[in-house]
């Protein structure tokens, strides 16, 4: 038996990157999938690989900084597949390059918590009823090592993850009792997004690489994808409001 048979799972940003693996490594264990992203083609493309691997998707173009995009998404899920499992709040923006505390102006501040933070707590909200109507519900949200270890010219997105892990832990209290678990995933992986911030920074990023015990940078779907996958199956019964870094020992834990 596949390990998310008959589960239904909603993944934000999955356009790409990390929420494309993880969309994929949950689809081979039998989940069905909603994929939302900002960039339309690339969730039709993800939606594609998750068929060709014998998958069943959808795909939602969105903004998840606005909670009418996050629950039209989560309803067209919903709607296709008759009900919700899993959220994976995945989705993420941050200015590259990035800019010192002093030189943002509030409105790039405030997108950053919007695509990051506000996002996230708008799906939790709109997915949490749907999960009480299983009687059960699976959250994996996305944190940093920018955050925890408060990397410079990073200070909205590391506000934003680290408000994400202190929201995700007053979820696991609040929604234990109803079946709901929450936890976090720190990765560090091979994303698209990772590529951009090497060419930027080819010195900082040959630096974190010296910092990974096992010297390589992660795969989106098979390091991070698979562990959302045990998160999300009932091998994990009994774990919540924990952070994993998914980042090879790196070493950002505070
Ligand atoms: N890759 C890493 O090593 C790494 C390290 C630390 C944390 N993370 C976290 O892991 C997650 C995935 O990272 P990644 O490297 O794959 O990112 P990425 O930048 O490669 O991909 C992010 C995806 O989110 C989508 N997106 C951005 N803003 C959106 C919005 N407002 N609405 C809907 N979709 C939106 C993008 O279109 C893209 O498809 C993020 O939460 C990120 O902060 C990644």
């Amino acid at each position: 038996m596949q390990r998310l048979e008959g589960r239904v799972a909603f993944v934000t940003g999955a356009g790409r990157g990390v929420g494309r693996g993880v969309a994929l490594a949950m689809a081979r264990e039998g989940a069905r999938i909603g994929v939302i992203d900002i960039d339309g083609g690339t969730a039709q493309e993800t939606a594609a690989l998750v068929e060709a691997v014998g998958g069943e998707a959808i795909a939602v173009e969105g903004d998840v900084a606005r909670r009418a995009d996050c629950a039209r998404g989560i309803e067209a899920t919903v709607a296709a597949y008759g009900g919700l499992d899993i959220l994976v709040n995945n989705a993420a923006w941050t200015p590259t390059p990035g800019r010192l505390l002093m030189d943002f102006d509030d409105a790039t501040f405030e997108r950053v918590l919007a695509t990051n933070l506000w996002a996230t707590f708008f799906c939790m909200q709109i997915a949490q009823p749907h999960f009480v109507a299983r009687g059960r519900g699976a959250i994996i949200n996305f944190a940093s090592g920018s955050g925890t270890i408060g990397n410079e010219a990073q200070g909205a997105y590391a506000a934003a993850k680290e408000g994400i892990r202190g929201l995700s832990r007053t979820a696991a209290r609040e929604w234990g009792p109803l079946g709901i678990r929450v936890n976090v995933v720190c990765p560090f992986a091979n994303s698209p997004g990772m590529i951009d911030w090497a060419a930027l920074d080819p010195e900082g990023h040959e630096a974190a690489l010296q910092q990974i015990p096992l010297r390589r940078v992660g795969d989106c779907e098979d390091d991070v994808g698979r562990v959302c996958v045990f998160l999300a199956s009932d091998e994990a019964d009994y774990v919540t409001a924990q952070t994993m870094w998914v980042d090879g020992g790196s070493g950002s834990v505070r």
